[in-house]
């Protein structure tokens, strides 16, 4: 689908549909959707004064134009309350627009900018979101599906168009960055909603290979020979149980103006392709959803192809240590100890948690390779969605300035992030009598801090913060610019804390 900006009038358009919008309250419209309600004969404005248009967020209504309008059709979309208004609101607009338009047969719409106008947007940032919302918003998941896009026909084209030419370049300047992270959400959804027979390990590599290859990324793929010989004791214990061997992949970008002497910048995701649990196995019911347990993995290889075409200045290494948790008779068991690349024991109590066994060796490499910061994520915790429900994604760290940042980036992508306490009380409860550390807390609650106590044994003094995107890396309700499935929750998140590290 291609977005771009025309400078003219939205009126004289020649399109499937021009969508004009209206906020809560507002009696006669004004700006693009008063020029529009003119030449429609006060349509716009007396079906409002009827009651069939309130603005409301969520709203649309299609018009037709009868030839008044080079278009056949209008739709008008409520913006809601203008007080309430907002980024977040353009970026939900502009992808409900999206799903209505596709719904109605339109695959070449016209659009004014939300919030440009009237709603008091920096025009960068509401062209951003709208870009962001309709790519996101129309994002489908079917490559298995026999039923071809003629059934069904996708939306190919979005003509932004702005009346005043100075705001141009904001507005072509929000559309390819919004673009760029949108594409890159959209990658990490295709390779989340992908089945792990169609996502092993070696699948996932091969995805890294052309993200690098697309992008100009310096790539490299150890194989279990190469971790072993670097003791990562801890991810193949893990990678035992299964047949398909473990990979661990590592990106690189190498900025051009980067301060010499900076430390890399260290994204780690975790790349668990099936979680059955392993030999502690998970009950059948929602095991499926275990494919998409590499979905932090997955947001790091796209956010790394959205930094790559940003070119910030900051080293960045993407790092997604894979592997697949499987019962079998090679499999790791509870009470085995094992030691991961830093030389640290970890006591194994419950195969299930696999996820930080892969991270603890992730962060030791991190270490052993001087990076720093470094940021995972991971679909670590159920006990982060019992905790949190599922709008907000859990962060602990142990560096407030580095969490604050978190925050802040997860902010600006409509990805709220919530933080829990990781004090230093919960050192003890990964105490163990046996081990140099417990895999696992001691099940007096907590799971989504014990989870993140144990990682913090791996950064050691490094700044770490831990995302974890347990409660929403998938959903199953449409809700903006998020549909059924994975979500591609933290891609965004980690390209725009990538761009404020860079600005320091
Ligand atoms: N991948 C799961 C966590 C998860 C659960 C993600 C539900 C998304 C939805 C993780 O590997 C896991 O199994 N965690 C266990 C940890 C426990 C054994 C200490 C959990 O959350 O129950
Ligand atoms: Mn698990
Ligand atoms: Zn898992």
């Amino acid at each position: 689908m291609d977005i771009r900006v025309i400078i003219g009038d939205i009126a004289s358009q020649h399109a499937d549909a021009v969508v004009v919008n209206l906020f809560e309250g507002v009696s006669s419209p004004g700006g693009a959707t008063g020029a529009v309600d003119g030449m429609l004969g006060g349509a716009i404005t007396q079906l409002i004064a009827d009651g069939d248009i309130k603005g409301k967020l969520g709203e649309f209504t299609m018009i037709h134009s009868f030839g008044k309008l080079p278009s056949k059709r209008v739709v008008v979309a409520g913006l809601g309350k203008a007080t309430e208004f907002n980024q977040d609101k353009v970026r939900r607009v502009a992808a409900e627009t999206a799903r209505y338009l596709r719904s109605h047969g339109c695959q070449r719409a016209a659009t004014i900018v939300h919030g440009a106008g009237i709603g008091g947007l920096d025009p960068s940032l509401a062209a951003q979101a709208l870009a962001e919302g309709t790519l996101m918003g129309l994002y489908t998941f079917r490559r298995h599906k026999a039923k071809k896009k003629e059934d069904d026909p996708e939306m190919h084209e979005l003509l932004v168009v702005e009346l005043e030419a100075r705001k141009a370049k904001a507005l072509d300047l929000g559309i390819r960055r919004g673009t760029i992270l949108a594409e890159a959400t959209n990658l990490c959804r295709d390779l989340a909603n992908e089945s792990s027979n169609n996502m092993t390990p070696t699948d996932l590599a091969a995805q890294a290979q052309g993200v690098a290859d697309r992008h100009g990324l310096d790539i490299q793929v150890l194989d279990r020979a190469e971790m072993k010989s670097l003791g990562m004791g801890a991810l193949l214990a893990v990678a035992q149980g299964s047949a398909e061997p473990p990979k661990f992949i590592v990106l690189r970008y190498r900025a051009a103006g980067a301060p010499e002497g900076k430390a890399a910048l260290g994204l780690l995701g975790k790349g668990v392709t099936f979680d059955s649990g392993g030999i502690s196995i998970k009950s059948a019911t929602n095991m499926d959803h275990m494919k998409g347990d590499m979905a932090g993995g997955a947001a790091v290889i796209a956010a790394m192809g959205a930094i790559a075409q940003f070119r910030p200045a900051i080293n960045v290494v993407g790092v997604v240590p894979a592997a697949e948790n499987l019962p079998s008779a090679t499999a790791y068991k509870p009470g085995d100890i094992v030691r991961a690349m830093n030389g640290k024991t970890i006591e194994v109590l419950n195969t299930d948690a696999e996820g930080r066994m892969l991270l603890a060796d992730a962060l030791s490499w991190g270490r052993k390779e001087g990076l720093s910061p470094m940021v995972d994520v991971a679909t670590l915790t159920g006990a982060c969605a019992v905790a949190l429900g599922p709008f907000h994604s859990g962060v602990m760290g142990n560096n407030q300035p580095l969490i604050d940042k978190v925050l802040q980036a997860g902010k600006s992508s409509g990805e709220p992030f919530w933080q829990l306490p990781l004090t230093e009380e919960y050192k003890e409860l990964v105490r163990s009598d046996v081990a140099d550390v417990r895999q696992t807390g001691t099940g007096n609650g907590g799971g989504a801090i014990t989870a993140a106590q144990m990682l913090a044994e791996f950064a050691e003094d490094t700044p770490w913060a831990h995302l974890d995107i347990a409660p929403t890396a998938r959903t199953d309700r449409e809700r903006g610019a998020t549909v059924k499935g994975h979500t591609g929750v933290a891609v965004r998140t980690l390209v725009h804390l990538t761009l404020a590290l860079a600005e320091e």
